[in-house]
Order: C-alpha cells, then structure tokens, then sequence
C-alpha cells in the first residue's frame, strides 16, 4: 500500500507522515517512510542508485543553466558527489540569482518526472510488492508543478501554451492510478502558518520554495509560488477522491492527533490495522 501527501512546503507533511509512520509501527505493520531525496544518501548502486542522484542533480543544473549568482554566472558541479560536498542546494537557498530563462525549469519538470519514474519503479514498487506500507511524505507532483510554476513566471507570453501543455500531461500522468497511492492526503491550510514554520525551522525558506529565481524575493516570493501549487492541490485532492486534512494554528499535537485519526479511518487502512493487530495477538 502507498500512502503519500501533498500540501504546499512546509504546512507539515513531513511531521504528518513520520507521526502516521511510528503509529503503524507500534501496530505491529511493516512501514516505510521513504522519498526520492532519502534515497540519495544510500543509494550507491549503478542503477538505480547513479540514476536517481545524477536525475536529481540535473534538475537544479537545468533550473540554473542560465543563472547568473552575486559573482557571475553560476557554474553547477556535474558530479553528484561535489553537489552535496559542497551543499550546493544551501548554497543556491542563500544566493540572490537572475537570469533563469523558462527552458531550463520546463526541461528540469521533465527530468524530475524521469526521476521519479524510475524512483516508483525501483524503490517504491518493490517495497510495496514486499508488503511494505509504503509512506511517501510527498507526493512528486509538487516538485513538478513549482518547476512549471518558475517557469510561468520567467516565460514570455509566447512560452505560455507549451508550459500549459506540459502542465496537462504532467496533471494526467500523475493521476493516472498506476502512479496514485491507495491512501492521498492533501494537507490544507495558510500559507502564512507554512512560512512562519518554514522559517523557524530552518531560519529561511528553501531552495524553488520561493519565486526568488524570477527575481521576486520575501514572504510575498514565498506567497507567490505556493499559491500557485495550493489552488492546484484544492482542485486535484478532489478530482483524485483524496482526504483532506486542514492544519491550523493549534500546535503540532493537536494537529497531528486530527490527521492521524483521518488517516488510520479510511476503509483501506483501518482494514490493514485490524489485520495487524489480530496478527499481533
Ligand atoms: N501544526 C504545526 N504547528 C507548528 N509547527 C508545525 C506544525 N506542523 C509542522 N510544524 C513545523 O513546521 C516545519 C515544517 O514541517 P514539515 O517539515 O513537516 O513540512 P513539510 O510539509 O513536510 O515540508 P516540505 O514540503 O518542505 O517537505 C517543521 O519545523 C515542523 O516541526
Ligand atoms: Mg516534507
């Protein structure tokens, strides 16, 4: 069984996920919580260990192609293993860029889509097969939507309807049911609760969380991007039949308690949980 989220960054899918993962541990249930970037730390094998860091890696090459940092243009390592060395993704969060043109963002939504096909396929296919509950903290249909989003924002009105047509298979592709999990959360709530909690976490907001690329910098930067995927989530969380968890200001636990007692009451689950627990008797 796969269960994934989707909500915008930092609204709490990660806490969600990790907490619905221990929960299903201590029933005694075989889970997984796994995601692309996770795999990147043990995933040494050629294939499909190389694959996905060196997909991964393309993606930030291609989004930047054309960017210019502080001190000229930005020069990206090739190797995967020099990114993370010299944490390039923390590097690129705290450099004010321009000069990002749209192909680069649109070809990195397609990389990104390469990526996780082979990420479903390798990784997360055969844990479920193995019968693993599968967590997926979030559902990869993000990353790809604020890539089209950057590019959106840095195309000229010419570049529009190629995005919008990019923007419609990608919607397609991961709706179809061979890439839909059993078990969909969208995770609703204020953008101005996800930044403040983004930001005390991390004192910042994250690489492509923001439209700083497109040269738009702040809270409103942050706004910015995430409105656009959060509509996008409203839209498809219902077309695709998912929960929808709403978070609020009334702290971690209390909002978690609400997600998982959703969570563990779809059909599907509270089937699986009662099997464990009779297994565990
Ligand atoms: N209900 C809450 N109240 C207060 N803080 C919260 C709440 N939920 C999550 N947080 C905090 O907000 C931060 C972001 O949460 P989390 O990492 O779970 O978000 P996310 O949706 O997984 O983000 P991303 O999209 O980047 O993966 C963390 O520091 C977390 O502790
Ligand atoms: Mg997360």
């Amino acid at each position: 069984m796969l269960i994934s989220f989707l909500g915008v960054d930092g609204i709490g899918k990660t806490t969600l996920a990790t907490a619905l993962a221990e929960d299903l541990t201590e029933r005694g249930l075989a889970v997984v919580q796994t995601s692309w970037r996770r795999s990147l730390g043990t995933a040494e094998t050629p294939w499909p260990g190389v694959a996905l860091r060196q997909l991964w890696l393309e993606t930030f090459r291609l989004i930047y192609a054309n960017a210019r940092g502080g001190d000229g243009p930005i020069a990206l390592p090739a190797d995967f293993r020099d990114w993370a060395h010299d944490a390039w993704e923390d590097r690129l969060a705290e450099t004010a860029v321009s000069g990002v043109r749209p192909v680069g963002p649109l070809a990195a939504a397609l990389v990104e889509l390469a990526g996780n096909v082979v990420y479903f396929a390798e990784v997360i296919r055969p844990a479920i097969d193995d019968g693993k509950i599968v967590l997926l903290d979030t559902f990869p249909y993000k990353h790809v939507l604020k890539e089209l989003t950057l590019a959106r924002h840095t195309a000229t009105r010419e570049g529009t309807p190629l995005i919008d047509s990019l923007d419609r298979f990608m919607t397609d592709f991961f709706g179809d049911p061979s890439m839909q999990p059993q078990i969909g959360v969208f995770v609703d709530g204020p953008l101005e609760l996800a930044y403040a909690w983004r930001t005390s976490q991390n004192g910042r907001v994250g690489l492509l969380e923001d439209l700083r690329a497109a040269g738009l910098h702040g809270e409103s930067s942050f706004v910015a991007m995430q409105q656009a995927t959060a509509t996008r989530f409203r839209e498809v969380a219902q077309r695709w039949g998912w929960l929808r968890h709403e978070v609020d200001g009334s702290g971690i636990a209390d909002n978690v308690s609400r997600g998982l007692r959703l969570i563990l009451g779809h059909r599907e689950l509270a089937r699986r949980v009662g099997a464990g627990v009779v297994e565990g008797v």
